[in-house]
């Protein structure tokens, strides 16, 4: 064993970076063996110098991140600060100065990925990110090498804990949206802001980063459908129950069924409570791979927090340090694909419509043709009448959103047709 450390430099020792400097410190006789040297922490930047870091010598601590990367005797830089700058002027930064790059920056990602990867390749440089989506789960390195002889067509996912810990909630006890969110952000599983969460502005950055490994194509942030998941309510749950389906947001990456293009999409779906991502309790975080000759795969486990997320941190960190030892580089992006990245419209699925209509003869009719007009063809239809009004559910075989979007259009001209109460996705059958 090489006995000169590598050397590592943490930027920012918050939920994240506290945890791996603590794992650095208690598991370092493991870590040296497993990766031919011992490592050695020789920096951490962060913005309140003056905060009370258990286990880490306040002689490493600085808040000049920049100078700390551009030491020019770091091995590896660990970004965990989050956000965009001065992230990503780091990790350039970082390659600049001889560094390799382990980041769990999701945003920044799904951003500037492709950018970054060429900084990296321009320099011969790692830049690893396992911890990036979906916390402890290992998904980034399966998708990219143990799956790199196979052909991805769909990930489907719950990516963040959040959502799924309010509507778990909203499942198992009825609560509406709010109170769920109540319980979430008092137990801390929520933020104070929860935007970034339950609009789906996380899962889509972790969407287009899964997208883009899956397909060998670049998926840019802005190619990713979203749709938050503050609009469901407890009726769209009793709804999905009387079909035995349960409501996930969920991250969906997919091969259209030519091979020529791909899709990516962040919204609430019912999926059957038979498939394994309806027993996805919690704040757990489960991601379900279909690829041609592995079949179906299930990656499930913890997807934050601050010891899961270090984890994956620490194993990018030995995967970095023995490149860095045998003189190479790992799998850096792979976009040789280039497939186009199509709009929701390509996409194709089943739907579950709920209509305010008019409890008189002749609406089901009037529906049902609007329907046929378009293309949509309706699986099952469901109505209940109070006091001349009714609710009217139609489920639908698959069409394309594109088509759905136009008959629903057309159904809110009808005079019988009240209001559209909710249009919900079916998946996962
Ligand atoms: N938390 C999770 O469960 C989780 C899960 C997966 C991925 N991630 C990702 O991990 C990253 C870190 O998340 P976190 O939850 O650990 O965040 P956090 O608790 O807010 O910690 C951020 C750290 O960065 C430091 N910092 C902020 N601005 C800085 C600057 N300009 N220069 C130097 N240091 C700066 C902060 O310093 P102070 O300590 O002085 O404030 C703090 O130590 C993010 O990219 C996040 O998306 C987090």
């Amino acid at each position: 064993m090489r006995t000169r450390p590598l050397k590592v430099a943490l930027l920012g020792c918050g939920v994240v970076g506290s945890e791996v400097a603590r794992i650095m410190t208690t598991h370092a006789a493991d870590l040296a063996a497993r990766i031919g040297a011992p490592v050695e922490l020789a920096g951490v930047a962060v913005r309140r110098p003056s905060k009370v870091r258990e286990g880490i010598d306040p002689a490493l601590v600085t808040t000049d991140a920049t100078a700390l990367v551009k030491r020019g005797d770091i091995d590896v830089v660990v970004e965990v600060i989050g956000g965009i700058e001065p992230a990503r002027t780091l990790i350039t930064t970082a390659f600049e100065h001889g560094a390799s790059v382990v980041s769990a920056n999701k945003a920044l990602l799904a951003q500037d990925g492709a950018d970054l990867h060429a900084a990296a390749e321009a320099h011969n440089k790692d830049l690893y990110y396992e911890a990036a989506v979906a916390g402890a789960i290992p998904l980034i390195r399966p998708l990219r090498e143990s799956l790199a002889g196979d052909k991805v067509n769909r990930v489907l996912g719950i990516v963040n804990g959040t959502t799924n810990f309010i509507l778990d909630k909203m499942d198992s006890t009825g609560a509406g949206y709010q109170e769920a969110l109540d319980e979430a952000t008092a137990l801390g599983y929520a933020e104070a802001d929860p935007t970034a969460d339950v609009e789906a502005f996380d899962a889509a950055a972790k969407a287009a980063i899964l997208a883009g490994i899956a397909f060998h194509t670049r998926v840019r942030l802005d190619d990713v459908y979203r749709e938050g998941m503050t609009e469901v309510t407890a009726a769209d749950f009793a709804s999905a129950r009387e079909m035995g389906c349960t409501i996930k947001l969920l991250a969906i990456c997919e091969r259209a069924e030519d091979g020529g293009s791909v899709t990516a999409r962040v919204h609430p779906a019912m999926i059957p409570l038979t498939h394994p991502l309806a027993s996805v309790r919690g704040a757990y975080n489960a991601v379900f791979v279909e690829s041609d000759a592995s079949g179906q795969l299930m990656f499930y486990g913890p997807g934050a927090g601050g010891a899961p997320t270090a984890s994956a941190v620490l194993g990018d960190l030995v995967a970095v340090c023995r490149n860095r030892l045998n003189g190479a580089t790992g799998p850096g992006e792979s976009s040789y694909a280039a497939l186009p990245v199509s709009g929701m419209g390509a996409v194709v699925t089943r739907y579950h419509i709920s209509l305010d209509v008019a409890d008189k003869p002749g609406v089901l009719a009037q529906v049902a043709t609007v329907f046929a007009e378009h293309g949509v063809s309706i699986d099952t239809v469901r109505q209940q009448g109070k006091d001349g009004e009714a609710s009217l559910v139609v489920v639908t075989h698959r069409a394309s959103d594109a088509a759905l979007g136009g008959t629903v259009e057309a159904l809110r001209k009808l005079d019988t047709v009240r209001g559209v109460a909710s249009i919900m996705r079916v998946e996962g059958e």
